[in-house]
This record gives structure tokens, sequence and C-alpha cells, in this order.
């Protein structure tokens, strides 16, 4: 049985009190807090086996060596890779889908390409395209969303044309919670040849999520969005990709030999998978931290997480939709949105609705969320968003309404 208030007996920063109230914490969508068991892996790890990995062969070394491999298997078991070799450590979804930028669409793409993208993506999802079509030409696309903040798939199917070679969605939004259907997305990209990179920084802490059932080319996301520390993020991507692709940072570790000619300089061998896109000392103690965080929701089950932030987000739409003074946006229906509901109070600044919640010990976010296009599409300046996880309860969603009430009648 899941049950949120034995979770969040695991969670002290939730024991906090902010102007004197218990603390809501209902800005998961930026980041979630951690429970004692990734904050003791972590600790345990700096106070007993702290050492390089790859690079000693003192005992130490070959300790912290295993546990961080270990954390590669754990990552790959938890998303249904094939192996290790297709599981990159990065620092967060940003930096791995630049990696896919530098390392894959540098090389491959030309002036007479097309990367199709779509409006509800976050800016992580957009800068390191226009970035890249700015050195090599291609154009970037973008499919429309409909008046609910949901894909329009008929936009992205009609965008596609024989120059599109890479499609880049996001799993689920960041602002309105809308999920998109995946399997779909990649059987439009694979009968049209092209890859499909999918932003998972969203769908892959909140519910299960099988790279081979969905047949994924790529897919980035963040460890500390799912109860990791920050600083470690993922990108996995299919072996005969990750083959075929040149190094994104170079540096030690990710080489094989290095060998000096007088005449031809430094001739380099690359590391074999997927040390190849590692350069660099990592971040080791992370590492352990993600791997004890996948264990944990292992052990709650990532269906029972979806459940159960479902029906956080139906209480909480229900609520908020009794009050006529509040403009919800996204998708109503929860089957097909993930737990964050983002929202207006009419004839009120986002921001100061964020603040005076802040005042009452409830967080969220206000502004863009790192997605100007989707609010411009919506017509919105900016809204406020709460996003819900694993230690959040009904009783908070009632709080939080009521809060929003006070709010309304102060102003
Ligand atoms: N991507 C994070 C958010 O949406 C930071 O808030």
């Amino acid at each position: 049985m899941f049950d949120p208030y034995s979770v969040r007996k695991d969670f002290p920063i939730l024991e906090r009190k902010v102007n004197g109230h218990d603390i809501i914490y209902f800005d998961n969508a930026a980041t979630s807090q951690k429970p004692l068991q990734v904050i003791d892996a972590v600790k345990n790890f700096y106070k007993k086996y702290n050492a390089n990995v790859h690079r000693g062969l003192h005992k130490l070394s070959q300790e912290a060596s295993e546990l961080y491999e270990d954390a590669h298997f754990e990552v790959a078991k938890f998303i249904n890779a094939n192996s290790i070799e297709e599981i990159v450590f990065t620092k967060n979804t940003t930096e791995a889908i630049n990696l896919i930028a530098y390392s894959w669409a540098l090389h491959k793409l030309g002036e007479e390409d097309e990367v199709l993208t779509t409006l509800m993506e976050h800016h992580s999802n957009i800068v390191p395209w226009e970035i890249l079509s700015k050195i090599k030409g291609f154009k970037v696309k973008y499919a429309d969303i409909k008046e609910d903040g949901a894909l329009d798939y008929e936009s992205l199917e009609n965008l596609v044309t024989q120059k599109t070679k890479l499609i880049t969605v996001t799993h689920a939004s960041n602002v309105t919670g809308a999920i998109n259907d995946i399997s779909k997305i990649a059987k439009l990209a694979h009968e049209n040849n092209a890859v499909l990179v999918v932003d998972g920084a969203q769908s892959v802490p909140h519910m299960p999520l099988d790279v081979k059932r969905l047949d994924l080319d790529f897919l980035a996301f963040s460890g500390h969005k799912m109860l990791a520390p920050t600083g470690i993020g993922v990108l996995y991507a299919k072996r005969e990709l990750l083959e075929n692709m040149e190094p994104f940072i170079g540096g030690g570790d990710m080489i094989r030999s290095v060998k000096y000619d007088k005449v031809k300089g430094c001739m380099i061998e690359w590391h074999t998978l997927p040390w190849k896109f590692e350069a660099g000392t990592p971040n080791v103690g992370s590492a352990i931290g993600l791997a004890e965080a996948i264990r944990y929701l292992n052990k709650l089950g990532m269906e029972n997480v979806q459940q159960h932030e479902r029906q956080l987000t139906q209480y909480a739409l229900k609520l908020l939709q009794e009050d006529n003074n509040i403009s919800i946006y996204g998708p109503k229906n929860v089957s097909t949105k993930c737990g964050i509901v983002s929202f207006n109070i009419k004839g009120m600044d986002y921001h100061d609705v964020a603040l005076f919640l802040d005042d009452f010990g409830i967080m969220v976010r206000s502004g863009y969320h790192c997605a100007e296009p989707l609010h411009q599409r919506l017509g919105l300046n900016g809204s406020v968003r709460a996003s819900f996880y694993i230690y959040n309860t009904k009783e908070e969603i009632e709080r939080f309404v009521e809060t929003l009430k006070e709010i309304e009648n102060v102003r």
C-alpha cells in the first residue's frame, strides 16, 4: 500500500516551518526533496569510499569505481535499457540534450536538413537546437499545441518532410503537465527515417518508463527531480547511435590511448561505451545518490507513484475548478497529464500569488518556467505552477486552495 504519510517521515526537510507554517512543497517540477536514504548513501560514500574512479589500482578507487558502475546498472534496469553501455551520466537533462546536439547533430546535419520540435518545450529543448542551427544552417520547425496545451499531432505530422532528420519532444510538459503519446511520435519519426529525442525530465521521475517498449533513440533526464542530488543527469541512447557518435567533451578517462607522433601530433583512440562520453572526473557522489533514489522509487513502485500523483492532481483540479477566479491551463483529464497544475488568479500577478503563498509556507514556481514560447502561444505572460510528488497529501492541497481563497480576499 502506497502511504504518503509514511513516505513523508523519510524527508527531514518537510519538518521545517516557514513563516511559522508547516511547509508545503509544491515545486517538485523544479527539483524534488531528498529522502534520508539518499542523503545517507551520499554521506556514506564520502565517509568510507571516496576516491577517483577508473584511475587508481588502490582499494578505495576500486570500490568507488564499482559503486559508480553499479549506479549505471541501476539506471539501465530502471528504464529497461539493454546495458550500461547505453547509459551516459551527465550533469542534468540540459547537458544530455546538448550532448546529442554536439555529438550527433553537429556531425550529421547540414543546410538541407530540418529538426522538428514543438511549442510546448522547455528552453533546454529549444535553445541548443537554435544555437546549432546557426552553425550548421539547418532549420528548426515547431509543431503547434492546442488551446488546452496538448500537442497538436496533426501539426507535428504535417511538418515532417524528407528533410526531417531529428524529432525532439518533451514526454510531459513542465507547465501544463500534458503527456505526449511517445509511441505514436516514435513511429512517425522512424517511418520517416528520423531519430527521436525525448526530454524525460518531467516523466521519468513520475511514471514507469520502458525505452524499448517506447522505441526511443535518445532519452534525457535529471537525477535531482527524482530524489537524487543535483549535478547528475542521464542520457540514454541506443548503443548503435552512441557507437557512431563523436565525443562531446574531451579529456581524461574518455580515451583508450593518446599516442604522440612527431609528424601527426596525438592520435587518439576513444574509450568503450559509455565512458567515451564521460570525460573528466565525474560526479561520483551524486551518481551513488541517484542509484539509491532509484532503489527508493522501486520500493514504492512507479505505478503507485503515478497513481498517487494522479489522485492528487484530480483533487487539485476539482477544488481549483470550483473557484471562478482561477484560470487553469493544460488538459483536465489526469490520464493525459502528470502532477503539474498551472494557473492564474484573475486580476492578480503570478509572482504576487507565489509570494503570498510563500508567506503561508507554500512553495510554488511563478513566471515562464523556462517555457516562454508555450506561454506566448497560450497568450500568457506567465503563470503560477504547483507540482506534486510522492510526499504530498490531499490535506496539503486543501490548505493550498484555502490559502488561494484568502489571497483572493485580500487583493
Ligand atoms: N526545469 C525545471 C522547471 O521546470 C527547472 O522548473
